[in-house]
């Protein structure tokens, strides 16, 4: 039996303006589907059979309403509101504390980012019940490892060590060392071993678990959540999970996965879902081109006309009262450009 915890504190940053303040990327739908980002995961966890009772969502205070009005069903006592993000250690800690609290230190709890795109439930619910085994039968970080397929600097890369055995089938690798984030030389290099995989952000354990390894390895972070509650939020230390935990704990396993997954980082990912081979650009707007391809075009209002002439790989983004104009490979620099826009994000 798996706790599903949705992690829907994100802001989403990188697709502004289609992401504001009060429009995180959590509540767009980017495929052009009726439900939104958040609201699909929903789907996707409730899918794994034990309805909205079993699941959670952590979020901050700034989107909390829009949370509540995006999952009507979600019990209210299963969603905790964080006074202020704090990154995503500080949330698995505190979602661990209430689970333990309610269901006991065995209760097997899964995390899950709000914003990812997976392809094949029926793959995903089986590769989660594979996750579920491995942690009820042993004191295991679980994590799901993607086959990378390029060096991104976007992710943490996982490297497999000893084969442990198999469950529900899936291989199941001890984990020799996790590197969040590693800059560009490094993710080369481990991507030329054959020995890495991309993390995917779902983690799998028991309460207990992962309560003690953050004792050893983050206690800034658990004692005063234990010491105080929620209350001391707004004091604790800003830290992803990955660094305050992945990067130290031995507990680390790692299952293959094979659902097909993106994890929608950025204006880009919606070529990957969207383009075929028979259109130059992929437009979410109506658009008039001469000479144009490799464009990434959305508008909001599709009563808005985008004329271009002679443009490669663009994306052009028009919401309410901004227009953005941005070459694909600058698309992570829009977080840059946030800070200097700040009034109106
Ligand atoms: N509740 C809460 N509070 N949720 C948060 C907070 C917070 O303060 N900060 C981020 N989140 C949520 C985001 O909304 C997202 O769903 C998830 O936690 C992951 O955060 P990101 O900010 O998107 O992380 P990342 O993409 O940089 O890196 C993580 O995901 C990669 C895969 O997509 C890491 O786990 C990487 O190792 C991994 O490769
Ligand atoms: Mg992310």
């Amino acid at each position: 039996l798996l706790f599903p915890v949705i992690l829907a504190g994100g802001k989403g940053e990188r697709f502004w303006p289609l992401s504001r303040k009060d429009r995180p990327k959590q509540f767009l739908s980017l495929d052009g589907s009726s439900r939104s980002l958040l609201q699909a995961t929903a789907d996707r966890l409730i899918e794994l059979g034990r309805g909205w009772d079993s699941l959670w969502v952590i979020t901050s205070s700034q989107i909390a309403e829009g949370v509540r009005q995006q999952l009507p069903d979600l019990p209210v006592e299963n969603l905790l509101i964080e006074s202020e993000g704090r990154d995503t250690a500080a949330a698995v800690a505190w979602t661990s504390l209430e689970i333990k609290q309610r269901y006991g230190e065995d209760a097997v709890i899964g995390f899950f980012p709000a914003d990812h795109w997976i392809a094949d439930q029926e793959a995903f619910a089986h590769t989660l019940n594979a996750a579920t085994q491995l942690a009820t039968s042993t004191a295991a970080i679980v994590t799901l490892g993607i086959k990378p397929t390029f060096p991104s600097t976007g992710y943490g890369y996982i490297e497999q060590g000893e084969k442990i055995g198999s469950f529900n089938e899936l291989p199941t690798y001890h984990v020799n060392r996790f590197t969040e984030k590693p800059d560009r030389e490094t993710a080369e290099t481990f991507l030329s071993t054959g020995r890495f995989s991309w993390n995917s952000g779902m983690f799998v354990f028991r309460a207990g678990v992962v309560l003690k390894e953050l004792h050893t390895h983050a206690p800034e972070i658990i004692e005063p959540l234990e010491q105080h509650g929620p209350d001391i939020y707004p004091q604790l230390p800003k830290k992803s999970i990955d660094y305050a935990l992945m990067e130290k704990t031995t507990l680390a396993y790692v299952l293959p996965v094979d659902f097909g997954w993106d994890d929608l980082g950025d204006w880009n990912a919606i070529e990957r879902l969207l383009k075929t081979e028979d259109t130059p650009n992929v437009e979410l707007a109506t658009h008039v081109g001469l000479d144009t391809q490799g464009a990434i075009i959305y508008a909001s209002n599709p009563e808005d006309v985008v004329v271009t002439i002679g443009l490669e790989d663009v994306v052009i983004v028009r919401d309410r009262n901004v227009t953005l104009v941005v070459k694909k490979e600058r698309t992570q620099e829009i977080k840059q450009i946030l800070k200097i826009l700040q009034s109106d994000s």
